[in-house]
């Protein structure tokens, strides 16, 4: 029976090994037959990416697309939306182009495309990479509906200076975390198969050290140690390339002195050689004639030149491929196997899309809006609830201000963010409909409603206005109600995303004076936040009740925050990102290296101190500690944190190093509140005695827990090679002997510890 088992195994590996050694060489077989035909500029056509639609960067002037297509001389179009757009274009390269290649229509759908789910910050605040999948696997389906194969997401970028606009997009500080979203997105858009005809490619960007932009100011160069990269910038893109993600976009910044469109190093050793990459490299927009104004060519030739070179497959928008390359490969100034083997990268994406078989999309006959499914608002409000983050919650008349109760029969909402559907739809709105968002206002104004209590609303003043005129509307509903609820932030077109960068961290124009008057009124007060960023308010966060980061809620905004308001469901968010007390902190993020003389950063009591001590680092004006720590956020739970238990008090390092068993490390986390609620427990895990000096804890786990009043669960972690490995002094990657501190913890600074040691 067992030899009968056996011998049936091994026919099926035999068969299936058969199927994928010869599935592999069909399609190799045919890109190399596609080769042979190609004159050169259709193999360059390719490599040519031009913009249909709206400009997402600065325009490179006009080009006359239909004919570039019809000529084999354009490989994908970004900013084309709609079925039948895709679809007469597609047909110019399916019956008109020599070849018949298909194009690639790439977009970026970042956090939805006609159902949108909070901006990217929002989503990592859930801390839910199933959450996260789901969210991406229907953005794939309704973009790819419309013959959109490509998104440029996840934007993988650590962001570690709230100044930087674009920390919106990304998953926020930390690498860890920046790792499980970067898979979960990867694996949401690509789906199961990438042939399948809802599947999105990936592309992870933008690589690398952009969010290190030095001042946080968009664009700027960043100058970051080889560790660093290792440890901080680089492991979210390593995640995205395990997880299979098809394509990677090169940054716009100089790392270290070498610009992104020509950094051979990072593109071919790394990403390639070392990771095993496969897909296709395509630069950002207009990158790459950007390095002449970097200064590392003077001609736009040999900065088509360099960037082919150092292994950017696909030029967005710039032309220069278009223009130069089949002349470089002609006059011998780039080898033809180069150019042969980008081309080969990107028709195996088309391939591996089954673009050829596939090409089309169904149009849908009527003009009217696509109806979203009502599950997917459903999904959009789960996401959207578990992405808020509670950040403050005090006593008012003996009893926590939040959850919202019928003793608040009558309620004031103020602000330019409660009723703005714009701006709840983040930047990089896809498709979305400000028409399909529900606002703060309107969710509220039914809720109360409902409940026979009365809403009275005035917006007071807009984002970012110099004018007091509206403060007296909104005093006057304010001393009429019984809660004041006040929606302040940033725009999330202006201020947030690209080319977004702040010098100050405060509420836009005059929305701290208005802040001050209304909570003046002395009635009980909760604050909304719409920010991209966190914002440094110190004023706030000890003068109003109530606290919640909202960020970029989509679509489902309004909902989603009555909900939480009211108690209907829990808040579990927690924050991705530190915030700040004042601008002149950052960069500021939880896991530095430890320094020589510690202030004393780590004490929260209330004021926060640093050490007295003169000669610490530290501000003399401002506590290093931050507003709210990274990992932090409130619950209408308590849950409480047991002792840890370690599962042996010491492992060698050549053992780890080899793959040993890992540490078992475990703490009970009990629900002592009256109402159920979700935790996102944390691990961190700091070492000592080590050859290089590291952060005083890092991120190396964490797990969501739910649980019913009075409900305990035991929370168990491994702790092998993967947590504790780092780059060492000789640039290996390996475990060390060290003294090992490890916390199970609610956020990045309190929580119970316990060590083990690592011997050699
Ligand atoms: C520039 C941005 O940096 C990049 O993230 C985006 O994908 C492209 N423009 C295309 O819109």
């Amino acid at each position: 029976m067992q030899r009968a088992f056996r011998i049936c195994a091994l026919v099926m590996l035999l068969v299936s090994s058969l199927f994928a050694g010869s599935a592999r060489p069909s399609v190799d077989s045919k890109i190399e037959a596609l080769l042979t035909q190609m004159t050169l500029e259709e193999k360059v056509g390719q490599l040519v990416q031009y913009s249909a639609g709206e400009a997402t960067g600065p325009a490179s002037g006009s080009v006359r697309l239909r004919d570039l297509i019809a000529r084999g001389q354009i490989g994908s179009l970004l900013n084309v939306t709609g079925a039948a757009e895709t679809n007469a274009l597609q047909r110019i390269a399916m019956t008109r182009s020599r070849l018949k290649i298909p194009l690639l229509f790439g977009l970026d759908v970042i956090h939805g495309y006609h159902t949108i789910f909070p901006v990217p910050l929002g989503m990592a605040s859930t801390w839910d990479p199933q959450l996260v999948n789901q969210a991406s696997r229907v953005a794939a389906q309704e973009a790819s509906a419309e013959g959109i194969r490509w998104t440029f997401s996840p934007m993988v970028d650590i962001a570690r200076d709230a100044r930087w606009g674009r920390m919106v997009e990304g998953a926020g500080e930390d690498p860890y975390l920046g790792q499980i979203m970067a898979a979960a997105y990867v694996r949401g858009y690509q789906g199961s198969r990438l042939s399948n005809h809802d599947s999105l490619a990936a592309c992870a960007k933008h690589m690398a050290g952009y969010g290190a932009a030095e001042g946080g100011r968009d664009y700027n160069a960043a100058d970051v140690s080889e560790r660093t990269l290792r440890q901080i910038y680089l492991p979210p893109f390593h995640a995205a390339v395990d997880s299979g993600a098809a394509t990677v976009m090169s940054a716009f910044n100089p790392l270290n002195g070498v610009p992104a469109s020509a950094n051979a190093r990072m593109l071919n050793e790394i990403l390639r050689h070392e990771w095993g990459f496969r897909g296709f490299v395509v630069s950002d927009w207009d990158a790459i004639a950007e390095l002449m104004a970097q200064g590392v060519v003077n001609d736009p030739a040999t900065a088509a030149r360099k960037a082919i070179l150092a292994g950017v497959d696909m030029d967005m928008q710039s032309g220069l491929y278009a223009r130069f390359l089949a002349g470089l490969v002609r006059s011998g100034k780039i080898p033809e196997p180069v150019l042969n083997e980008a081309v080969r990268r990107v028709l195996r994406i088309k391939f591996a899309l089954n673009l050829f078989a596939n090409p089309y999309v169904p149009e849908v006959k009527s003009a009217a809006q696509p109806r979203l499914e009502p599950s997917q608002d459903e999904l959009a409000r789960t996401v959207a609830e578990r992405s808020l983050v509670l950040l403050r919650n005090e006593e008012f008349h003996g009893a926590p201000l939040l959850p919202i109760t019928q003793v608040a029969r009558t309620i004031a909402l103020v602000g330019p963010l409660a009723d703005s559907a714009a701006d709840m739809l983040g930047s990089w709105p896809g498709k979305g409909d400000a028409a399909s968002v529900v606002t703060l206002k309107s969710a509220l104004s039914q809720r109360m409603q409902q409940s026979g209590g009365q809403l009275l609303y005035a917006k007071g003043t807009d984002i970012d206005s110099t004018s007091d005129d509206g403060f007296r509307e909104a005093l006057d509903v304010a001393q009429r109600s019984d809660l004041v609820i006040i929606a302040l932030g940033e725009s999330a077109a202006s201020m947030t995303g690209e080319a977004a960068s702040r010098a100050h961290l405060d509420l836009p124009g005059n929305q701290q004076k208005f802040l001050e008057t209304m909570v003046a009124v002395g009635k009980p007060v909760v604050l909304i936040l719409f920010t991209g960023r966190p914002l440094a308010l110190p004023w706030a966060a000890s003068h109003v009740s109530a606290m919640v980061e909202a960020w970029y809620p989509g679509m489902q905004a309004g909902p989603a925050l009555v909900r939480t308001l009211f108690g209907d469901v829990n808040f579990s968010g927690k924050l991705p990102v530190t915030v700040p007390r004042a601008v002149g902190q950052e960069p500021l993020y939880y896991n530095p290296p430890k320094t020589g003389r510690p202030a004393g950063d780590a004490d929260l009591s209330h004021p926060p101190r640093n050490s007295a001590e003169k000669y610490v680092s530290r501000y003399i004006d401002e506590p290093n500690s931050p507003l709210f720590p990274f990992g932090f956020g409130l619950s209408y739970s308590r849950f409480a944190y047991s002792a840890i238990q370690v599962s042996r008090s010491s492992s060698s390092a050549r053992a780890l190093n080899r793959g040993a068993t890992a540490i078992r490390v475990s703490a009970t986390v009990t629900n002592q509140g009256a109402r159920a609620g979700k935790e996102v427990v944390e691990l961190y895990v700091g070492q000592r005695g080590t050859s290089v000096n590291l952060p005083r804890k890092e991120l190396k786990g964490f797990k969501v827990v739910s649980l019913a009043p009075g409900a305990s669960q035991r929370v168990e972690f491994k702790v092998g090679r993967e947590e504790l490995a780092f780059w060492n002094i000789e640039m290996r990657h390996l475990v060390e002997p060290a003294q090992v501190t490890v916390w199970i913890a609610p956020d990045s600074v309190k929580g119970p510890s316990a060590q083990f040691t690592i011997t050699k």
